[in-house]
């Protein structure tokens, strides 16, 4: 079991498969890109699946969400898909990807035993996403859309991420949009995750505009509970139901008293928090030959080092050095 010092347990995997992305969201990176981490740097897919493997085995997660920079540049990534799938004790899996791709790969992931997609989508207008994203794709990421859903890669949830000036008077739009195909639209609270350390407070769409542009148009009724007590995501019932809109108020309202998370970067790093500052070196561990309960032992350790929270009211608060991208969200 992954417990930490607040009593919190995870059970809830996240994988960064790659630093890189086809993108260049302004929210998240500078149009030449960043550093990339360097090939030999990167775990192997051998590697990935091994601490998986002890990860459900011996530590009790769950569920896997695989995660980059963007996933689907992963060349591995269905082969990966397909060993977890195979294990004794298969864990939940799902990927966020920005839709670029899907469409070739939606029905190889589904074969293979991946469970749901989040696909991330700022835009119906394809003049504001080629702006936001800086590459002319939006087509791309709508079929993409479509392909996973009709591949059964269902609830295919769409991550929003609102910008003052820019997207920030889609809200209805996109949802009513989402209701219309059957995807479950959440918006996203802009956090200070970004490489060129650029967020403001101030500049932030919160979860409150984003409710009540949503109300000039829709009803909207509390669900009541979270999706699952741990998820990220608070919900609305739309019109009366069945469809719901979620929010991810990270910012405006944490919810790291129930997180469930653990996080392992691309290069190998156990992250305890998308705001951790400090890291643990899995991959070390594993290229000196570590027996699985020394791999498992390192990881129960490095939780216990789990903050409280993400420390963003602190007046302290120190943006982490590796961006959301390196991260995997
Ligand atoms: P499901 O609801 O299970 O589909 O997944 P999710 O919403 O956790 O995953 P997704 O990758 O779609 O992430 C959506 C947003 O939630 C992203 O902006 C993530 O950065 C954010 N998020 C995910 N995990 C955490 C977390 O532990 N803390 C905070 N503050 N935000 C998170
Ligand atoms: N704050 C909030 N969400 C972000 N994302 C990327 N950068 C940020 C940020 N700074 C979103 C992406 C994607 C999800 C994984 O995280 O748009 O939907
Ligand atoms: Fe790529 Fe996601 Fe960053 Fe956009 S937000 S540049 S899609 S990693």
């Amino acid at each position: 079991m992954l417990i930490d010092t607040y009593g919190r347990v995870a059970t809830d995997l996240r994988v960064s498969l790659t630093d890189r992305c086809n993108l260049r969201c302004t929210y998240c990176m500078p149009e030449e890109g960043l550093q990339w981490l360097a090939k030999p740097d990167l775990l192997s897919d051998d590697e990935i699946v091994r601490l998986i493997d002890i990860a459900v085995t011996s530590l009790g997660i769950e569920e896997v969400r695989f995660t980059g920079g963007e996933p689907l540049l992963r060349p591995g990534l269905v082969g990966i898909v397909e060993r977890i799938a195979g294990l004794a004790s298969r864990p939940r899996m799902s990927l966020t990807t920005n839709g670029i791709g899907l469409k070739r790969t939606a029905a190889a992931l589904k074969a293979a035993g991946l469970d749901r997609v989040n696909v991330s989508l700022d835009t119906l207008r394809p003049d504001v996403f080629k702006a936001l994203t800086r590459r002319d794709r939006h087509k791309d990421v709508i079929e993409g859309l479509r392909a996973a859903h009709d591949a059964g890669l269902t609830p295919v949830k769409v991550n929003t991420v609102l910008m003052p000036g820019l997207n920030d008077d889609e809200a209805p739009d996109l949802l009513a949009w989402a209701v219309e195909h059957g995807y479950e639209l959440r918006f996203i609270e802009q956090m200070p995750l970004d490489a060129q350390h650029g967020w403001k407070r101030e500049g932030m769409v919160t979860a409150a505009d984003i409710l009540a542009s949503l109300r000039t148009r829709f009803e909207l009724t509390p669900e009541g509970t979270r999706e699952r007590g741990s998820a990220p995501a608070e919900r609305w019932i739309v019109d009366g139901g069945p469809h719901r809109v979620g929010v991810i108020a990270s910012v405006t309202r944490p919810f790291c008293a129930a997180c469930d998370r653990t996080r392992l970067t691309a290069d190998g790093q156990i992250r305890t928090c998308l705001f951790a500052t400090e890291e643990t070196d899995l991959r070390a561990a594993l290229r000196s030959g570590a027996p699985d309960e020394e791999i498992a032992r390192v990881w129960r350790l490095a939780m216990w080092g789990k903050k409280a929270g993400s420390g963003l009211d602190d007046p302290s608060f120190l943006q982490p050095e590796r961006p959301m991208s390196a991260i995997g969200g």
